[in-house]
């Protein structure tokens, strides 16, 4: 049984060597294809694999074609809109993603992003402070809930909406939940993202939400790119002279955001939320304990498609 890590932004040596000893505990081989610079690298080397480890690689129906022994494919990380899940399906093989491994790590960053924006990008003026402010958590799922238990520590009120996360479950945490989306920025100061980026979802994010917010507004998303509309973004900054946006994933506008409003816009160079060796190896390694447990007990706990 061949375990393929193809990872275009390699995981950190520890967690290669966590998942290799999980991998080889198992009686299994371990493959490792990084910094791959041609898809024609990932179409070889996937040829053998019976199962693949990725990051935010892209695997599509060629790479699936490519892969005649594939039974499996594990995203380590939340986000899994880089598979192409139907053609997967079409291939007979199960995909998986590693929920609540990086949550944590992404986390601490939208709180750490909000005090720096908060405080003016740490430009040395009076800024403002978290306490008693209303933050809105738009999706309560693994982020959305370690955002609120590190908020409530800053003595924030929190709401969240989550499409499908019952409202006796948020409450249960001691946050309020709203019944929409709507409801939310219209309520909210402060809104961080987390859905994900599905057909729903995408450009979801518009001028008139945000607009709705009340004075103050900042977004911070840490969700994906796609959500927003980027040019209710640019709206937003060019009529609200209070609105603030931080993320962790630059928009394609982020070159004409970052010259025309530096001191209301931050994007961080790369994408980061994740990046802290804990969720790094958390991830991997969960990434590995899944594959293990799927081929040999056929669970399928983490299923996405
Ligand atoms: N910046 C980063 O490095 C980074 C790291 C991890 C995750 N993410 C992104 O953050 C997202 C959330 O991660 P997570 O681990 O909390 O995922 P999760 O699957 O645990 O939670 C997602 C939540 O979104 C809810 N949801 C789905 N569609 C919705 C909708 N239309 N409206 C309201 N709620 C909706 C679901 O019910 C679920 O509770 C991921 O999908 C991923 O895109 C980014």
């Amino acid at each position: 049984m061949k375990v393929l890590i193809a990872t275009d932004k390699p995981f950190a040596k520890v967690a290669v060597d966590g998942i290799r000893t999980v991998v080889e505990g198992a009686g299994f081989e371990l493959a490792l294809l990084e910094k791959y610079t041609e898809k024609a690298q990932l179409l070889d080397a996937v040829k053998d694999a019976n199962a693949i480890i990725i990051r935010s690689d892209i695997i599509d129906a060629e790479v699936l074609d490519a892969a005649k022994e594939l039974k499996i494919v594990v995203r380590a990380g939340a986000g899994y809109d880089n598979v192409d899940l139907a053609a997967a399906t079409a291939h007979g093989v199960v995909v998986m993603n590693t929920p609540g491994q990086n949550s944590n790590a992404v986390a601490e960053l939208v709180l750490g992003m909000l005090v720096y924006g908060v405080r003016n990008f740490y430009n040395g003026t009076s800024g403002t402070e978290l306490k008693g402010k209303k933050l809105g958590i738009l999706a309560y799922g693994n982020v959305g809930r370690n955002v609120a238990r590190i908020a409530k520590g800053f003595g924030m009120e929190v709401y969240a909406y989550d499409a499908y996360c019952p409202a006796d479950v948020i409450e249960k945490d001691g946050v309020k939940a709203l019944a929409s989306t709507a409801d939310l920025f219209k309520a909210c100061q402060i809104i961080s993202l987390h859905i994900p980026a599905t057909a729903e979802t995408k450009g979801s994010i518009n001028y008139e939400l945000m607009n709705s917010m009340p004075k103050g507004a900042i977004v911070v998303n840490t969700a994906r790119k796609e959500v927003i509309d980027e040019a209710g973004l640019t709206k937003m900054f060019e009529e609200r002279p209070d609105f603030k946006y931080l993320s962790d994933i630059q928009p394609a506008i982020h070159a004409d955001l970052a010259a025309r409003f530096a001191d209301r816009y931050f994007a961080t160079p790369k994408k980061m939320g994740a990046q802290t060796s804990e969720a790094n190896i958390n991830a991997g390694i969960a990434a590995a304990e899944q594959i293990v447990d799927f081929i040999k007990n056929g669970n399928l706990k983490f299923k996405v498609n």
